[in-house]
């Protein structure tokens, strides 16, 4: 999608659809003799025009003025674009970037199944022009996604040109706009990556996928194979990687700018388990397909070198990927086992079905030999975190509070919402072993904290932060704003989370 900005007016700007946000201003009220109380919706410009070809439908009573309601008028009087489509944005009060970067996808998402390629959107007063500048690419771009890849009726619909009517200086808004674009377009690249299945996303395949983007943008990129794994020691990734047929590929890119300090340097290590079949401890049938989403990690990492290395902040910046698949066979290994990570560490095996922590363990450990000063681990880790969560939160976990401030800052900016869970050190007596230093699960309860816990255990002193995006990188719905499939969480926030140290 290409993506312009337009400093004129509204009323003035030719286009197939002209794409305004309705806010209420009315206040919100919990008095019940006001629950009846009428919106008060206005569109959010300063464009008399486009308030005045607006009016009649706001005031007819038909609009509730709720989030992603849309309406579009054909042929609006006093404009130059040949529809006009409001998006509703709930409460004036309320809206900010987070509501705006979804309008726009519902926007893209709205126009292009009606067969329209171009189309402007109205930066709605109330919101920092480049802010808006930004969440409006940034959510067209999620909302031009579309996973259904093999059907042969895709109809392939897209977006072409999004233009963006903002006030301001042009080149500030055309920066922001553009750097917008990287990151949108390395969310999409993402999604991409986890949407493809298991038998055209092979741990070879992910590794190629990473190497050609690493080629095109600048990166150096190694890819290391199965004789590579066993000579460093990695007991803890091999376990898993030695039940599966395809050899396991333990990907390194790295980001290293010209004038960036020594230190920090941060790592991030991703979940790449190209298909998770739980092993020995094999999974149920029902809803096994989805696992093959359980490299969105990986994926997530890949994609956020991408930006990384498009942008340019000036920062050291290390991605690492442990991908392999998780399979039973007569060379998998079995619950009991006890497997030596590169760290030392010995680990009980209870349940080979918890292999993320394994292939995490010695990814973090190898970070940190590479001179990761802040580690970040992404992972499709547990189901119990979809249990503790559900879909719209993904999990913070961290051994450092300042990491914290910055993972949530960066949520902030990005518009991706998670939430903290503890990490006590009463939890290790869950994943105590009476035969090893650790074991691989620890039981029922907070099922999440002790995986989490698990990795702590090879993150050590190293300020770290894991994410586990289980519930949360598989939408299992459309929205008006995003397609069933790979969301493509995290990205974005890592993406700000790096810009964070770069000054
Ligand atoms: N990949 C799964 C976690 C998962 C579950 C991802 C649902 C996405 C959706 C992970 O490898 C796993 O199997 N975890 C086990 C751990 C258990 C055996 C301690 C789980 O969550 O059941
Ligand atoms: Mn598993
Ligand atoms: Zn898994």
């Amino acid at each position: 999608m290409k993506t312009t900005i337009a400093v004129s007016t509204p009323a003035e700007t030719e286009s197939e659809a002209l794409v305004a946000v309705v806010l209420d201003q009315s206040e919100p009220s919990t008095d019940a003799a006001q629950k009846d109380k009428k919106p008060n919706l206005k569109v959010a410009t300063s464009d008399a025009a486009v308030q005045a070809v607006a009016a009649d439908l706001l005031g007819s009573g038909e609009v509730s003025g709720k989030l992603f309601e849309t309406n579009l008028q054909h042929k609006p009087a006093g404009l130059k674009a040949k529809r006009l489509l409001l998006i509703s944005g709930g409460r004036a009060k309320k809206f900010s970037t987070y509501e705006l970067r979804r309008i726009a996808g519902t926007a893209v998402r709205a126009l292009k199944s009606r067969g329209i390629r171009t189309f402007a959107f109205v930066a709605p007063s109330g919101i920092p022009a480049e802010d808006g500048v930004r969440a409006i690419v940034e959510g067209a771009h999620v909302g031009n996604f579309d996973p259904d890849y093999y059907r042969s009726d895709r109809k392939d619909q897209k977006i072409d040109t999004l233009t963006v009517v903002a006030s301001g200086d042009k080149a500030a808004l055309e920066k922001a706009a553009g750097e917008a674009q990287i990151v949108g377009e390395s969310q999409n690249f993402t999604r991409d990556l986890v949407n493809e299945p298991s038998n055209r996303m092979t741990p070879t395949i992910l590794a190629d996928r990473a190497k050609k983007m690493c080629a095109e943008v600048g990166l150096k990129c190694e890819v290391y194979g199965p004789e590579w794994i066993k000579a460093k020691k990695m007991g803890a990734f091999w376990s898993v990687a030695q039940g599966s047929d395809e050899p396991p590929a333990f990907i390194v890119m790295t980001y290293e700018p010209a004038g960036a300090p020594a230190k920090p340097v941060l790592g991030l290590v991703g979940k790449g388990i190209t298909f998770d079949t739980g092993g020995i401890s094999i999974k149920p049938a029902d809803g096994m397909e989805k696992m093959k989403y359980d490299m969105a990690g990986g994926a997530t990492m890949i994609g956020a070198m991408r930006a990384v290395a498009l942008l340019k902040p000036k920062v050291k910046v290390v991605g690492i990927v442990c991908a392999t698949e998780n399979m039973p066979s007569g060379k998998a290994q079995k619950p009991g086992d006890v497997q030596i990570a590169m760290s030392g560490k010995s680990i009980e095996i209870i349940n080979t079905d918890a292999e993320g922590r394994l292939v995490l363990a010695d990814g973090l450990h190898y970070a940190k030999l590479l001179g990761c000063t802040h580690l970040v681990d992404a992972a499709t880790l547990t189901g119990a975190v979809v249990v503790a969560l559900g879909y719209n939160n993904a999990g913070i976990f961290t051994n450092d509070d300042n990491m914290y401030e910055r993972i949530h800052k960066a949520n902030e900016k990005a518009g991706e919402k998670m939430w903290r869970l503890p990490l006590d050190d009463e939890y290790k007596e869950q994943i105590r072993s009476s035969i090893a230093d650790i074991m691989n699960t620890g039981g029922r309860w907070g099922g999440a904290i002790t995986a989490a816990m698990f990795l702590k255990e090879f993150a050590e002193d190293t300020p770290w932060i894991h994410l586990d995006i289980a519930g949360t990188a598989w939408m299992e719905d459309q929205k008006p704003w995003i397609a069933k499939g790979p969301s493509g969480i995290a990205l974005r926030s890592l993406v700000e989370f790096v810009k964070g140290f770069a000054g």
